[in-house]
């Protein structure tokens, strides 16, 4: 049992995802702790998945037949219960393939706003904070994932502007952003939950990063890939959140893969250049030239994936009805005795916030053994048939920072019972035997 879910809520949770069911490695039962990567998915997310496409296919948006009718619909439907998940307006929901593409989306839409003419009739506040060239700032920090990276060093190259990052201190937290953020600064994009470290950053608004970012006048960005499969998120969409822009991914959060969520400000979303053009997204086009269509459909540009975006609803929904409260504490919980067990190996070293910080991180926990190789930690583990993530997690600069190559990860989701982290560590001592590291253990 655990404070998050009693013994017999989670078999309930447990029978609702069936790949959890099977062996791996002749037999053994799967221990399934790499949700960071990808969560496992309920059948109620397989179901509505089916039921689409054996009931209602069609390209939405399109077509004056019944089906095209009933997959808007349920393509509509999907964009209300994201909505709902994030305390927003559906206008405010725009779909994307993954987070990848949603951070994508922001980073080109602001390089598309230098075009000539690509901001007429924009607000012009708005405009304003679009607007990108040399001596203009985009600070991110040093945890983060490489798609909250790349797409704005690319856009610095694009523009002209510079990238500034806020650091990250031993223990796993950001330094100071006021050390970063100026008035210089158009655009800060950052984790909510490191897929490293498991850092929760504090978000709230009055915390160091959005009152810097206040007084700067600049956007706030957040990848929330990391957080919205444990937590309620809708702070962030909140009116005075600070917050301009999120997003996540499905696959991470029991959803299908090929679908992720932007939200943004309407205000944003209305000023900002398309990324992705072509059909759907328009509102007039003439050989000449072409206008947009008000969001969301300015950016969902093509026959959009409508059956991972019901996938994705079904998921929401059946994280809401367990609760994301519940999701939290069993997350607290799952952190807790994973850091207390790795506690007692010393030989073992957790990267981010100890068990004396708990309330700082989500279970997430990278580690690194002194003197074996975290691939070789994650195939001695995969013979006792545990599934962990190894290498740099895509956060290179972060282990460059920690003085790490690479570190092996578990990471949990709402289906993670404690006997399946007493079977991780129990697997993780052999590792010191293998490797020859008696004396060091
Ligand atoms: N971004 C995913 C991870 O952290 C794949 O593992």
């Amino acid at each position: 049992m655990t404070s998050g879910q009693t013994a017999a809520e989670l078999a309930r949770v447990r029978a609702d995802f069936p790949l959890l069911a099977r062996t791996v490695r002749d037999g053994r039962p799967l221990v399934y702790l790499d949700s960071g990567a990808t969560s496992q998915k309920p059948t109620v997310v397989l179901d509505a998945e089916r039921e689409f496409y054996e009931r209602h296919n069609a390209a939405v948006h399109r077509g004056a037949h019944q089906l095209a009718e009933e997959a808007t619909e349920a393509f509509e439907g999907a964009r209300e219960t994201v909505a709902r998940f994030l305390g927003a307006d559906a206008g405010e929901v725009v779909f994307t393939k993954n987070g990848t593409e949603g951070l994508n989306l922001l980073a080109y839409g602001f390089s598309n706003a230098s075009a000539p003419g690509a901001l007429a009739g924009a607000d012009e506040a708005w405009a304003q904070r679009l607007r990108l060239g040399p001596g203009d700032e985009i600070v991110v920090t040093e945890m983060e994932h490489h798609a909250n990276l790349v797409p704005w060093q690319e856009l610095c190259r694009r523009t002209g502007a510079s990238l500034r990052w806020i650091g990250v201190t031993d223990e796993g937290y950001l330094t100071d952003p006021a050390e970063v953020i100026g008035e210089r600064t158009k655009v800060v994009a950052l984790t909510h939950v490191s897929n490293v470290l498991g850092t929760l950053n504090d978000l709230s608004p009055q915390s160091p990063v959005i009152t810097a970012a206040r007084a700067a006048g600049a956007l706030v960005i957040v990848d929330a890939c990391q957080s919205a499969p444990h937590l309620d998120i809708t702070h962030l969409t909140a009116a005075d959140s600070g917050v301009d822009a999120l997003v996540f991914t499905g696959h991470k959060t029991l959803g299908p893969s090929g679908v992720g969520v932007l939200w943004a400000r309407r205000g944003l979303l209305e000023a900002l250049p398309p990324f992705l053009t072509g059909g759907s997204m328009i509102e007039i086009v003439r050989m000449e030239g072409s206008t947009w269509a008000p969001p969301p459909a300015k950016f969902e540009a093509g026959v959009p994936m409508a059956a991972q975006a019901v996938g994705l609803a079904a998921a929401l929904e059946y994280l809401m009805d367990l609760g994301l409260d519940r999701a939290h504490a069993h997350d607290q919980e799952l952190a807790r005795h994973t850091l207390e067990l790795l506690e007692q190996r010393p030989w073992v070293r957790v990267l981010g916030p100890g068990l004396d910080a708990l309330a700082d991180r989500v279970g997430c926990v990278a580690f690194v053994v002194d003197g074996a190789h975290p691939h070789d930690v994650g195939q001695v583990l995969d013979d006792s048939g545990i599934a962990v993530r190894t290498g740099h997690h895509c956060a290179w600069p972060l282990h460059r920072r920690l003085r790490v190559p690479a570190s092996t990860r578990a990471s949990f989701a709402i289906y993670t019972t404690h006997e399946e982290i007493d079977a991780f560590a129990t697997a993780l001592d052999r590792v010191p035997q293998i490797f020859g590291l008696g004396e060091s253990a």
